[in-house]
């Protein structure tokens, strides 16, 4: 049998390189079978429950439509839908749904809620994002960058904005294990935790990525293939007044770009959406009245660009999440990778 089935997904340093390419290259293979139009039922006759704690456009449609195309089918149980944390444990509520699912997708706050969910619900259990890491977007984003390099290795992610949020963390290890050089360009008290750190260097000793924190644009942003950032404050957060202050160096604007020195043919723009480009939201209204700002972390000319890789990344979401998806729970053999 293979290595992955039954396992649980709930963030990438469990994985080994030899594994996480194998998902992304399974994604791969599965978006040409969509495209084809040939069925890949992988999950016939299972049922998926999807949790949310926090919203969610892009995740909740992948897992929807990955379960679907699949074979399975999905349940939406919505943050105001079911008891957990409030009239339930986390406990209790992995062992009801372990009875009756045969897997679990959660989004949510706490990393310990989705391990806990893992621990007593005896089925595949995958993180949709929590407030420590977002590893199924990794999976999305790294085949984004297979798609568009045709190879991972020795290529350089630059994550431009709030150093320690989820998708910088997540960023940090999955490219330290890939073997991906990654730079994170912040301001210093937005620099990965000591913690997060450490454990991308252990992996960087192994696959030999480069990784540089640095606070300055020029050092940061030199050499890069993929500029990378996402929102200046994440769901849960709200000090928008310090970040706004604190980040406004860093936006990802031409610029900065510039500043790759990288050949037009070898960068690209990546974000994980949603962005704030401009300010045609009722949101993007809001700040604007409060800051005079109508762009955050990417400029609307940078969004617009030729570089700009965004919408393939939404989409590979949905062909990477099928592919992991498939291997953890999926009726089909994988050779051991
Ligand atoms: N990138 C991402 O996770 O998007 P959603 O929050 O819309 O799911
Ligand atoms: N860092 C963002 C990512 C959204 C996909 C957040 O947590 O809100």
């Amino acid at each position: 049998n293979s290595v992955f089935q039954g396992r649980s997904v709930l963030a990438e340093k469990d994985f080994s390189a030899a594994e996480l390419e194998y998902l992304i290259d399974f994604g791969l293979h599965l978006k040409a079978l969509k495209k084809a139009g040939i069925p890949h039922h992988y999950l016939e006759g299972k049922n998926v429950a999807l949790l949310f704690e926090k919203s969610s456009t892009r995740t909740r449609s992948a897992f929807t439509t990955a379960a679907i195309d699949l074979g399975a089918h999905p349940e939406f149980l919505g943050a105001g839908d079911i008891q957990l944390g409030k009239k339930e444990s986390v406990e209790d509520t992995a062992k009801v749904l372990g009875s009756m699912f045969d897997g679990i997708e959660f989004r949510g706050f706490k990393q310990s809620s989705v391990e806990q969910l893992a621990e007593f619900g005896g089925v595949p259990v995958w993180n949709g994002l929590t407030d420590e890491w977002h590893p199924t977007q990794m999976l999305a984003d790294f085949m984004t960058v297979k798609e568009n390099f045709g190879h991972l290795k020795g290529l350089t992610l630059t994550f431009m904005g709030d150093g320690r949020n989820n998708v910088a963390n997540s960023l940090l290890v999955t490219g330290a294990i890939l073997g991906v050089n990654v730079h994170i360009v912040a301001p210093k008290a937005l620099f990965p935790t000591e913690e997060t750190q450490a454990l991308a260097n252990k992996f960087a000793a192994e696959s030999g990525a480069q990784l540089l924190i640095t606070d300055d644009l020029d050092e940061g942003m030199k050499g890069s293939n993929i500029v990378y950032t996402d929102v200046w404050v994440s769901m849960g957060e709200s000090n928008w007044e310090e970040r706004v202050n604190l980040l406004k160096p860093y936006q990802v604007n031409m610029a900065a770009l510039k500043k790759t020195g990288t050949p037009d043919d070898q960068l690209i723009f990546m974000h994980c959406l949603p962005a704030f480009h401009d300010a045609t939201t009722t949101y993007g209204q809001e700040i604007k009245e409060k800051y005079g700002i109508t762009e955050m972390e990417v400029t609307d000319e940078v969004f617009r660009s030729k570089y700009a890789r965004q919408f393939e990344e939404a989409e590979n979401r949905m062909h990477s999440i099928k592919a992991m998806m498939a291997a953890t729970l999926g009726n089909l053999f994988i050779p051991r990778v």
